[in-house]
């Protein structure tokens, strides 16, 4: 039995070994928080967008999608609150040269005291820290930390600086002069450029409210705390949709969100204990209803997904800032409004992160002096890198001719593998380890009548298939329609 510590170590070292994951420029020793997708990382990722991108735009009919780029006008990022909210608090240790969240270090301290049962403490800061928190009162903060002795878990010091907001927008320039107007922003969440084509998709696309636009696209963080892998990053993908709907309904369509939004995980076969809803009590103030989907990652319960109930904050500041109508006509009633937002946003890195620790398995097989450990990525067959490898037995008697010509009438449709290097089972494993669902060995009878074996990831089953039945089969289990239809 693995434990989660190892799992995640397992993981990390597993990604990189077989392609998925690499830090971002390693032959420089990387760049903090930034990664790049490999050879069998970039097909699992684009496998899950499709899977996303087509239960939004493909499943629903009154969903569209866009592709609004990443550079935005300064001035949205002025209405959508992130030049004066988009903040932590941070606070350096002068010694370690080390920067952290304030609050971190603050919760941190509180679990300390509850693991030494001392309860009254934790509850006690527990509550000073919201409050300064809710305040907005960096003095309070830093004199918690002072107060309850926190030191730099590098140096060990006690030697600070005062708290100070840290935007967390990375800003560049724009054009040949490089002077303050002309700072842009890499946008923080890829939502705004939802928002700002809302009139153009609607009037173009003839749109009747209820309707969504989804989008998929990079997003950029300058996080501070950027820890455990690909779970916050620098540079990362989103994938949200806002659902516009009659002020007063949005409760209704909120509900439906969530549902809807937690069978979509379920469908990947991943068990439904693995996951939770966080309700946030206290609600951004722009929001009414907020809700995160959480999963067991191997270092406990955390977002993967949020799910909000946006009011029309978004749509109402745009309006008042561009000086350009952002309403609905509704024809049933013959009057317009701004319509009122219910978002639902996840990280396609995370999600990456959920597939991969979901599926690792290490599995004792054979038996006596022929024990072995293998590693499998039991991934779902859909969103797999690989869904077929096909193996000639051995390189003579016109075995690799037969299993190319089986490739070249498989490769159109799947991605494919060919290899004929080692022995089966070392080529079994090689596919085991990047969660290939399924292996085709091309034998001598194969010459004969036309059939292969037939092995399959999970079961290591085998089983003997007329080479005619072999696009059929893999059909039905790799295609994206059965996820589709089981993620309703
Ligand atoms: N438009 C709403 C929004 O951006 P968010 O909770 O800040 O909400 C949504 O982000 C999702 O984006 C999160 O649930 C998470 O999956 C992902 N995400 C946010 N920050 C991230 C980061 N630094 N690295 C990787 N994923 C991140």
């Amino acid at each position: 039995m693995i434990s989660p510590e190892e799992l995640f170590k397992k993981v990390t070292a597993h990604a990189k070994e077989y392609g998925f994951i690499f830090q971002s420029s390693e032959i420089y020793d990387g760049l903090g928080a930034v990664y790049d997708y490999g050879q069998n990382g970039v097909e699992l990722k684009n496998n899950l967008r499709e899977y996303w991108w087509k239960s939004m735009v493909q499943m629903n009919e009154n969903i569209v999608g866009i592709d609004a780029a990443i550079f935005m006008h300064p001035k949205v990022w002025k209405a959508s609150g992130h030049v004066d909210g988009f903040s932590d608090p941070m606070i350096d240790n002068k010694d370690s040269k080390k920067r952290y969240r304030a609050d971190q270090l603050l919760e941190e301290q509180i679990e300390k005291y509850e693991k030494k049962g001392k309860t009254d403490k934790a509850e006690a800061l527990n509550a000073a820290m919201n409050k300064a928190l809710n305040d907005n009162d960096l003095k309070a903060m830093y004199n918690l930390i002072v107060e309850h002795e926190i030191v730099c878990p590098i140096s060990g010091t006690r030697n600070w600086t005062e708290v100070r907001q840290f935007n967390l927008m990375f800003s560049t320039q724009m054009g040949s002069v490089a002077d303050e107007s002309d700072a842009v922003y890499l946008r923080p969440e890829t939502a705004q450029g939802i928002f700002v084509n809302f009139l153009n998709v609607q009037k173009t696309g003839r749109m009747k409210i209820p309707f969504g636009i989804a989008q998929t696209g990079k997003a950029f963080r300058n996080e501070i705390i950027a820890r455990q892998f690909i779970m916050r990053m620098r540079e990362f993908e989103q994938m949200e949709m806002q659902f516009f709907v009659k002020p007063g309904t949005e409760m209704e369509w909120f509900a439906h969100w969530k549902k809807t939004r937690l069978n979509w995980h379920l469908a990947l076969g991943i068990p439904a204990d693995s996951y939770r809803f966080h309700d946030h009590e206290k609600l951004a103030h722009y929001a009414n209803a907020a809700t995160d989907i959480e999963f067991r990652f191997p270092f406990g319960f955390k977002e993967v997904e949020g799910i909000h109930s946006r009011t029309d904050f978004d749509l109402r500041n745009h309006q008042e800032l561009s000086g350009k109508k952002l309403q609905y006509f509704d024809p049933e009633t013959n009057s317009s409004y701004i319509p009122y937002v219910i978002e639902t946003s996840i990280g396609l890195d995370r999600l990456f992160l959920l597939l991969m620790c979901s599926a690792y398995r290490e599995e004792e097989t054979g038996e006596g002096d022929k024990k072995e450990i293998r590693t499998v990525l039991a991934l779902p067959p859909q969103v797999a890198p690989v869904k077929v490898a096909v193996f000639p037995l051995t390189k003579k008697d016109g075995l690799p001719e037969k299993a190319r010509k089986i490739m070249d009438s498989l490769m159109p449709s799947f991605r494919c593998h060919y290899e004929e290097k080692d022995a089966i089972g070392k080529r079994y494993r090689r596919h085991d380890a990047i969660g290939t669902p399924f292996c085709i060995t091309v034998d001598h009878e194969s010459l004969q009548n036309d059939t292969v074996t037939l092995r399959h990831r999970d079961t290591m089953q085998q089983e003997r298939v007329a080479i005619d039945a072999l696009e059929g089969i893999l059909f039905k289990h790799t295609g994206m329609s059965s996820l589709l239809k089981n993620a309703q």
